[in-house]
């Protein structure tokens, strides 16, 4: 059984038709990337599966369950946490306060909350140095890592990444696919959108290329870094 089944999503924004009719699965324990152009449809796939749009027909299944009609906090309650594009950390806040908040899903111990951050700066050692530190102020980057562990937090099946390495400086683009890497390793499943396709496709199991809200192609992560069609549409060859 899949983790997440996205069948013939259609979604609008008024009058135009933004997804027409996509089709994807995320099994549990992969990583799975969705690439393509800008104003594919990306974000409005991920944002439709996290409740935060509406969709005008298909169906969206997570763990078995019909989440289409689920409100967007109650998919957080039942495993998908998303970290959207542009990040979006609580600026004025510090980052243990972000850290904290990320957690506000979560009925559980002290202790376990605790347990929980300490996991999360055992992570991103980074984090640490800064707990004190007003999120607005960190570099992209370090942002970056805060917004993820933040969606960590709420203990999600599923990790929902939108264009995490936008306008991130290679090194930091590197380390911020090491950490992706790293927690898919420690078991998240991992939906990833990204621009910077070779290096998506480096890291997933599986990908789907999306085509003015379309899924064009699909397969093994390894197979579609070789296909000529994908080399020179996305891959710069
Ligand atoms: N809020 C919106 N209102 C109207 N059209 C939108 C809105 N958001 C996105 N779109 C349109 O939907 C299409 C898909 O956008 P989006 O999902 O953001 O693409 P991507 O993330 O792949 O760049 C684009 O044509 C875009 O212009
Ligand atoms: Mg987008």
């Amino acid at each position: 059984m899949a983790l997440l089944e996205v069948s013939n999503l259609n979604v609008y924004y008024g009058n135009i038709h933004a997804l027409k009719g996509i089709d994807l699965i995320v099994n549990e324990g992969e990583i799975v990337s969705l690439i393509g152009a800008n104003g594919a449809g990306k974000t409005t796939t991920l944002q439709t599966i996290s409740g935060l749009l509406r969709s005008k027909a298909g169906s969206i299944t997570f763990n078995g369950k019909d989440i289409t009609k689920e409100r967007a906090h109650n998919i957080v309650r039942l495993g998908i946490a998303q970290v959207p594009e542009g990040r979006r950390v609580f600026a004025n806040l510090t980052v243990s306060d972000n850290v904290r908040l990320g957690a506000y899903t979560i009925k559980d111990s002290h202790e376990n909350l605790k347990r929980d951050r300490k996991n999360f700066y055992d992570v991103f050692p980074r984090m640490r140095e800064r707990k004190k530190q007003i999120a607005g102020t960190l570099s992209g980057g370090e942002q970056q890592m805060l917004a993820m562990g933040r969606a960590l937090m709420s203990r999600p099946k599923l990790l929902i990444l939108d264009e995490p390495s936008m306008g991130l400086s290679p090194l930091f683009v590197k380390e911020i696919f090491n950490t992706i890497k790293k927690l898919n390793e420690q078991g998240t499943t991992i939906l990833l959108v990204e621009q910077n396709a070779k290096m998506a496709l480096a890291i997933s199991d599986r990908a789907y290329v999306l085509e003015t809200g379309r899924i064009s192609l699909g397969g093994e992560a390894k197979k579609l870094a070789e296909n000529p069609r994908v080399k020179q549409a996305y891959l710069g060859a």
